[in-house]
């Protein structure tokens, strides 16, 4: 993700969370928007896909489509960004205007990682979709929880258990998810300044104190 000057209009500070299945994301942005917050800072903590309405009706249809038809990847690329300018547009763009710190579970990153690295879309595609939908709104910084696909997917496996839903990415083979970790662990290279590369194997609490000492030093 290249600097873009235009993020420089907003007052506020984006952070996101990147990673496999199972990495802690969730867990992790909700405790440092718990933190923000105790702080005094307004916060918005969102997803991706997802976000508005309109997006989270494309999230379902990216995840859990089922039937005959195959998912193109080119299609899954498209209704991924579609749901994204909608999110940015409608409110993270909103958000970082009026100051907030906007905390959001996945973003351009996944795509990169999922659709480009693992399914093998051109990266130049990918690279020029993201930017249109993320318009101005670069994350400040990117936190990367990195964890070998099999611990994230027995985390991922307990849960389904107890949610017992059909999920297109959960359902995939070993060897896409090891190409997605790859493409997240290039991205942390291109942008070290950017991404924080956290190892996820970790207890849950080891791994916050990291992530909270790292947002107390950089969030303005
Ligand atoms: N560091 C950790 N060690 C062990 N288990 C963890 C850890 N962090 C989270 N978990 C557990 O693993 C499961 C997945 O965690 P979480 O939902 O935060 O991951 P996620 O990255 O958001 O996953 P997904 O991409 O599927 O949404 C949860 O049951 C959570 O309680
Ligand atoms: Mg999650």
């Amino acid at each position: 993700m290249e600097n873009n000057t235009a993020k420089q209009r907003y007052k506020g500070f984006f952070i996101t969370f990147e990673g496999p299945e199972g990495s802690g994301k969730s867990t992790q942005a909700r405790k440092l928007a718990e933190f923000l917050t105790a702080k005094g800072r307004e916060v918005l903590l969102t997803r991706e896909p997802g976000g508005t309405p309109l997006a989270e009706l494309l999230r379902k249809l990216v995840k859990n489509f089922e039937g005959e038809e195959v998912m193109h990847a080119d299609t899954e690329l498209l209704l991924i960004e579609a749901a994204r300018v909608q999110h940015v547009q409608e409110k993270i763009l909103p958000a970082l205007q009026s100051g907030k710190v906007v905390i959001c579970d996945r973003f351009a990153d996944s795509t990169t990682a999922y659709q480009g690295g693992a399914r093998g879309i051109d990266p130049d595609s990918i690279a020029f979709l993201n930017r249109l939908a993320m318009a101005q709104c670069v994350p400040d910084l990117t936190f990367l929880l990195d964890l070998p696909p099999n611990i994230g997917f027995a985390r991922a496996n307990e849960r389904k258990e107890t949610k017992g839903e059909h999920d297109r990415f959960e359902e995939e083979q070993l060897n896409f998810h090891l190409r997605v970790r790859n493409a997240f662990l290039a991205i942390a290279e291109r942008e070290p300044s950017r991404m924080r590369l956290i190892n996820a194997d970790r207890d849950p609490d080891t791994i916050y104190q990291e992530i909270r000492a790292i947002a107390d030093k950089l969030v303005r």
